[in-house]
C-alpha cells in the first residue's frame, strides 16, 4: 500500500516529484500548501485565517491542519493509497497522523525525504512559476514550460507565489529546521524513512523515487 509522505525544505522539489508520481501511480496528491492557497484564492473561512500567516512564511496551527487533513484522508479515494505533501510539519502533527492513521484504516507506509543545501534553495524560490489551477511548478531558470508562462499540463497563466519572497522563505526555512526536522529521527525509529538527494537532477530524484515507490506498492 503507497501511504506516503513527502518531505523536504522550501523549494526541494516536493511538489515537482509529486506531479509525476501521481501521474505514475495513480493515487492521489495531497498538499496542504496547495489546499490554504485554494481557500485563500476562493476566500473562503479557512483562507481567510490563513492568509497572512502563510504570507509571512509561518506555519497555519496545528489544529487547523491536522483537522483538514484527517477530512481528507478519509475520502474514497485514499482507499488505494495517497501521496501527502508538507504534511505533517510538526511533531504534534506527526503524532497526530500515527493515531488517526491505523484509526481510519490508512497508516503512513512510507517516508520520501529529499534535501538540497539553503543557497540552492533560494536560488529555485527566486526562479519558481506555479500554476494556480493544477499545482505545478517551473523555473524560469532550470525547468522551463513549453511556451513561456503557460501551465504544460492545463494551459492556465503561470504566477509566482505571494511567499516565494526573499523575507518570507527566510521564516519558511527557520520554521523547517526548528519544526519540520526533527521529524527526521521521528520517521528513522519508525522505520520507514528514506533519503533522496535532490541535487542529483530531476530525473535521477525521479527514479529514485519510483523504484521505491514499485517495490513497495
Ligand atoms: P507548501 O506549499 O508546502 O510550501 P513549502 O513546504 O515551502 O514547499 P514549496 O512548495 O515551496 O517547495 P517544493 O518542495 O514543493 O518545491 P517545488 O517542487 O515547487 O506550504 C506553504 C505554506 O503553507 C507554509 O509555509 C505554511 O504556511 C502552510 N502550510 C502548508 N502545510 C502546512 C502544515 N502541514 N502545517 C502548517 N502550515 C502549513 O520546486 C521548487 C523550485 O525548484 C521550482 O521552481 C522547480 O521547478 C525547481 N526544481 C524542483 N526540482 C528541481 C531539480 N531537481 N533541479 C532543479 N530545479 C528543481
Ligand atoms: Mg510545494
Amino acid at each position: 500500500m503507497l501511504n506516503i509522505i513527502l518531505m523536504g525544505p522550501p523549494g526541494a522539489g516536493k511538489g515537482t516529484q509529486a506531479t509525476r508520481i501521481i501521474d505514475e501511480f495513480g493515487i492521489p496528491h495531497i498538499s496542504t500548501g496547495d489546499i490554504f492557497r485554494e481557500n485563500i484564492a476562493k476566500g473562503t473561512p479557512l483562507g481567510l485565517q490563513a492568509k497572512a500567516i502563510i504570507e509571512r512564511g509561518d506555519l497555519v496551527p496545528d489544529d487547523l491542519t491536522i483537522g483538514l487533513v484527517k477530512d481528507r484522508l478519509c475520502k474514497d479515494d485514499c482507499a488505494k493509497g495517497y501521496l501527502l505533501d508538507g504534511f505533517p510539519r510538526t511533531i504534534a502533527q506527526a503524532e497526530a497522523l500515527k493515531k488517526m492513521g491505523p484509526e481510519i484504516g490508512r497508516p503512513v507506509t512510507l517516508v520520501v525525504d529529499i534535501t538540497v543545501p539553503d543557497e540552492v534553495l533560494v536560488e529555485r524560490i527566486a526562479g519558481r512559476r506555479v500554476c494556480p489551477k493544477c499545482g505545478a511548478s517551473y523555473n524560469v531558470n532550470s525547468m522551463k514550460p513549453k511556451v513561456e508562462g503557460i501551465c504544460d499540463r492545463c494551459g492556465a497563466e503561470l504566477i509566482q507565489r505571494k511567499d516565494d519572497n526573499p523575507e518570507s522563505f527566510k521564516v519558511r526555512l527557520e520554521n523547517y529546521y526548528a519544526q519540520t526536522q526533527p521529524l527526521v529521527d521521528f520517521y528513522k525509529e519508525e522505520g520507514i524513512y528514506h533519503h533522496f538527494d535532490g541535487m542529483i537532477g530531476f530525473q535521477k530524484v525521479s527514479e529514485g523515487i519510483s523504484s521505491l515507490l514499485q517495490a513497495n506498492k
